[in-house]
């Protein structure tokens, strides 16, 4: 496996293997690999014949105050981790790099960024799309795979790279839990175990509104309240949003349906912000 440190280097490589006809995959990250990123990188190398993996912890999305500065780093481990997936390429550009002096173009899509944790990290959206951006061209993959955890920000990609006609393939790869059903996340590190019955909340309420859902309630607000109210009864846990949205739009859903999914933010011990969704009837969406 290669590593590349700069955008000339990278490029000049994705360069060679187009001209050679090889098809190459995308999986952006921010390092810190758990078994999701390792799944992400497995079906990548099923849609294409070179896989690239880039790791940059992008300061743009992090707003004042979040977790920029303590955000778990650890390349040594991700670089075994990445070659034992068999992958050709981890892209680690630094700071500098991707945001050179004079850097002030912005990609960002309206609509779909301002709903749920567009709501609560102002600007997130916006560094998301852009540095996603700037990945596509300095990498010019085939295809591109993320994570249906960060359900918007999937939302958000696939509408950039329709409405700017990027031409790149993106692949959805299901939500990873670990064996107690707590979705797999870089960020679970800051969970001390007291705090994981909480951080189970998340899960247990996306299986709670399923089964009333099974039982015919299909009232939004009825729902939603039934969710609060079980994510309210563990201790520690503060609700950013509870939503039932629509898979495309992200609209509210009310009454909901199959197209439905119930998106989850939870801030569990005071500073450790989970996020989880799921669709309402699962199995028959899509
Ligand atoms: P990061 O949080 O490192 O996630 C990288 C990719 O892994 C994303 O597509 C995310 O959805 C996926 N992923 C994370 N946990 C997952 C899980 N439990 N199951 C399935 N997929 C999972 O998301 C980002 O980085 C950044 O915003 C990025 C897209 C790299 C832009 O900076």
């Amino acid at each position: 496996m290669d590593t590349f440190h700069t955008v000339p280097d990278m490029t000049a490589w994705s360069g060679q293997q187009a001209a050679a006809g090889s098809r190459i995959a995308l999986v952006p990250t921010m390092g810190y690999f758990h078994e999701g990123h390792l799944r992400l990188m497995r079906m990548a190398a099923r849609h294409a014949d070179r896989v690239v993996v880039s790791l940059f912890v992008n300061p743009t999305q992090f707003g004042p105050g979040e977790d920029l500065d303590r955000y778990p780093r650890d390349i040594e481990r991700d670089t075994r981790l990445a070659a034992g997936e068999g992958v050709d390429v981890l892209f680690v550009p630094d700071a500098a790099a991707m945001y050179p002096d004079g850097f002030q173009t912005v990609v960002s899509v309206n609509g779909l960024s301002r709903f749920l944790c567009g709501a609560s990290r102002p600007g997130h959206f916006a560094g998301v799309t852009t540095v996603v951006c700037k990945l596509f061209h300095i990498v010019r993959p085939h295809c591109a795979v993320f994570g249906e955890k960060d359900f918007q920000q999937l939302a958000v990609i696939r509408r950039m790279v329709d409405d700017l006609n990027m031409g790149i393939e993106i692949i959805g790869h299901p939500i990873v839990r670990e064996p107690d059903g707590l979705a797999m996340s870089s960020r679970n590190t800051y969970l001390d175990e007291s705090l994981r019955p909480s951080a189970l909340s998340l899960y247990g309420a996306i299986r709670l509104a399923r089964e009333l859902a099974a039982a015919g309630i299909v009232s939004e607000p009825e729902l939603r309240r039934r969710v609060q109210e079980y994510i309210g009864s563990f201790p520690e846990t503060e609700i950013d949003y509870v939503a039932f949205v629509n898979d495309r739009s992200l609209e509210t859903a009310d009454p909901v349906d199959r197209a439905t999914v119930l998106a989850l933010a939870v801030r569990v011990g005071g500073r450790v912000r989970l996020i989880d969704n799921g669709y309402l009837f699962p199995g028959t969406a899509g």
